[in-house]
């Protein structure tokens, strides 16, 4: 059992995220919080999963920050947006 950051982050991977840079997104996660899929960083702020379609396809790419639903979402702003999430 992995345990859960003080948020959590879903990133879909869905088709149309996809094609719309999610991988992108995801890569800048990875490399700015040194934290992989299913993972949690070091200071316990943040969990990060992978979904398939989070039924908001009409917004892609999409990152769900617990319970709040951010849309056309890039590798720049997914880091302003998670600043409000301490
Ligand atoms: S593919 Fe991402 S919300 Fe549907």
């Amino acid at each position: 059992m992995v345990p859960k950051g003080r948020h959590t982050i879903k990133v879909c991977l869905g088709t149309a995220c996809y094609v719309r840079g999610i991988a992108e997104v995801l890569d800048r996660l990875k490399s700015e919080f040194k934290l992989g899929v299913g993972g949690i960083t070091e200071d316990r702020r943040f969990s990060l999963e992978a979904v398939r379609c989070l039924g908001a396809c009409g917004l892609a790419p999409v990152v769900v920050v617990d319970e709040d639903t951010h849309g056309g979402v890039s590798a720049e702003s997914v880091l302003r947006i998670l600043k409000r999430y301490e």
